[in-house]
């Protein structure tokens, strides 16, 4: 059974309460519950910190046995070399992913410390970025 964790980064454990016009209404407890019905023959875990050095230490915890890791770093993104560098350092494929099309939004969010180092680049399609991320590790 392939192994995917989901690590989500500052402020994404605001989802549906937070700026609902640009990140949907939909917590994402309720959208996870969903796509792990879908996907019930793939083991997916879910990780939300709000705290840089925590994600660090949860991508070398399953940097080196897991299939695929889908990573929103949320502001972590575009201002965080340690992150990128974990990501640099590990085994296992990471797929960045955002919610909004950060690319159409102001111009500090066209940097990403992530994107030279992962497998590719999801944005702009709301909560089904993440399911893009996983399609892309189910496909391989
Ligand atoms: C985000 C985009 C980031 O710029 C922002 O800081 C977030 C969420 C997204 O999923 O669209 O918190 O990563």
């Amino acid at each position: 059974m392939i192994k995917l964790i989901i690590i989500n980064g500052p402020n994404l454990n605001l989802l549906g309460k937070r700026e609902p016009n640009i990140y949907g209404s939909n917590t994402f407890t309720e959208f996870l519950d969903k796509v792990k019905e879908k996907y019930s023959n793939i083991v997916l875990e879910y990780y939300q910190s709000n705290i840089e050095g925590e994600l660090i230490t949860k991508l070398h915890e399953v940097g080196y046995s897991y299939d695929g890791i889908i990573l929103n770093a949320a502001a972590y993104t575009h201002t965080s070399i340690g992150i990128g560098d974990a990501v640099k350092a590990i085994n296992t494929p990471v797929v960045e992913v955002h919610i909004s099309n950060t690319m159409s939004r102001e111009t500090f969010r066209h940097q990403s410390y992530i994107s030279t180092n992962a497998k590719g680049v999801i944005l702009g399609f709301g909560l089904q970025s993440y399911e893009l991320a996983i399609q892309s590790f189910i496909k391989e």
